[in-house]
């Protein structure tokens, strides 16, 4: 029997666990495929790293970095200065990386620079917002990513456009939504909602992390601003990051959100829980790139906090919409989910709890061995 092909699957913050989870779970079911599973300790809390992998059935890690938090290059370097001598030490034949975060990039430079093959799940979105820091990291590991797997045909325009080769290209679907709809039954089986004393429809979620919205005091205050308006119409529930739980306390913003009435803090939440509160909320306000997908597929409205979106597909075909964080603009926008304006949509394509699946094929297969490719495997120009 031939050697087994060494696939090192890589991992970090919170959101990549969710895409990971599906990808590992086809892997298991290949024969002649070793599989080794590093998390780079990007995140490391028991919230926001270990309860997702009980969640989401995930293997306890083969391999745990322990990099944790810093400043953003030496966050990437200790990634890559802990994840080379694993490589050297395992030589595997694919290093997958997924999503757009700081781990996602230094585990696929560190990669291809030992000339190991990179798989880049998530590939090909682009907010063109260069000030967000994932924008950089998309752009980057799509530049070096032997094969590019994308969720949306936007993907595929704008990898044609910055010139990557349209046979590197796979439109697949999406593994985050490939976990949703696995785990969907089992999060409505949560008790949180009766635990916070809410009622289906009765509520809105709100999640807020990224630098620009809550590391600017203007820009938050004017956040917490609307907030204060939508309270008096229904709670707002409000799972808070780390990140900006430090900032509330650094903006001097922590007094006034404990007296804010209605607006019900509560800790990073598991991926079950938060499903649940996602999947009955009345409306989710967010900065989040992975809620505005998820809430397509619940079919829950979705207001994004930003100016820009690396997933148009959410607008065209889904639930989402962008509001920015003007308070005017948020208010409006909320007042046209309570009127039950239109938020109606349709599935995107291949979001249909199988694109782990078309992925591992893709990698698993030997090159020239597949003549005729299925059409969700149709590359870019096929
Ligand atoms: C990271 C990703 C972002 C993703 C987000 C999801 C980058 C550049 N950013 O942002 O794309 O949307 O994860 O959560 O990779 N902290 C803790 N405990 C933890 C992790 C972080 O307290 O387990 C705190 C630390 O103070 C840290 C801060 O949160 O400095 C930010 O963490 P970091 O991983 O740098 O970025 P995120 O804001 O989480």
């Amino acid at each position: 029997m031939a050697r087994p092909l060494k696939i090192c699957c890589a991992c970090g913050a919170r959101p990549n666990f969710m895409k990971i989870a599906p990808i590992v779970d086809a892997l298991a079911r290949r024969s002649n495929v070793e599989t080794l599973l590093v998390h780079t300790g990007q995140h490391y809390d028991e919230r926001m790293s270990e309860r997702f992998f009980g969640d989401l059935g995930i293997p306890k890690p083969d391999v745990n970095l322990g990099v944790g938090s810093a400043s953003h290059a030496v966050q990437t370097g200790g990634i890559m200065k802990a994840f080379e001598p694993v490589c050297l030490q395992h030589k595997p034949d694919w290093v997958i990386v997924v999503g757009d975060v700081n781990s996602t990039i230094a585990c696929a430079l560190v990669a291809v620079k030992l000339g190991i093959k990179v798989a880049h799940v998530e590939a090909g979105l682009r907010s063109g917002d260069r000030t967000m820091p994932e924008e950089i990291n998309r752009i980057l590991t799509d530049a070096i990513s032997d094969l590019l797997f994308v969720t949306e045909p936007s993907g595929l325009d704008n990898l044609a456009r910055e010139g990557i080769p349209a046979d590197r290209v796979y439109h697949v679907g999406n593994v985050m939504i490939d976990t949703l709809i696995k785990a969907r039954e089992r999060a409505e089986q949560s008790d949180l909602l009766t635990k916070l004393g809410l009622s289906p429809r009765q509520y809105a979620t709100m999640t807020l992390h990224r630098p620009s919205n809550v590391d600017d005091v203007r820009v938050f205050s004017g956040i917490l601003d609307a907030i204060e308006s939508i309270t008096a119409d229904i709670p707002v529930v409000f799972p808070i990051h780390p990140r900006t739980r430090h900032s509330l306390t650094k903006l001097g913003l922590q007094d006034r959100v404990d007296h804010l009435k209605g607006l019900l803090l509560v800790e990073p939440l598991g991926y079950l829980d938060f499903m649940k509160l996602t999947a009955n909320a009345a409306v989710v306000l967010s900065d989040s790139g992975g809620i505005q997908e998820e809430t397509t597929i619940l079919g829950v409205p979705c207001l994004t906090l930003r100016s820009n979106t690396e997933r148009p597909i959410t607008i065209t075909e889904g639930t989402n919409r962008l509001v920015g964080v003007d308070p005017a603009a948020i208010l409006s926008a909320f007042s046209d989910v309570r009127q039950e304006r239109d938020f109606s949509a349709t599935p995107p394509a291949l979001w249909d709890g199988h694109a782990a699946e078309r992925i591992v094929k893709t990698i698993t297969t030997p090159p020239g061995a597949t003549t005729a490719p299925p059409m969700e495997l149709a590359t870019a120009t096929a």
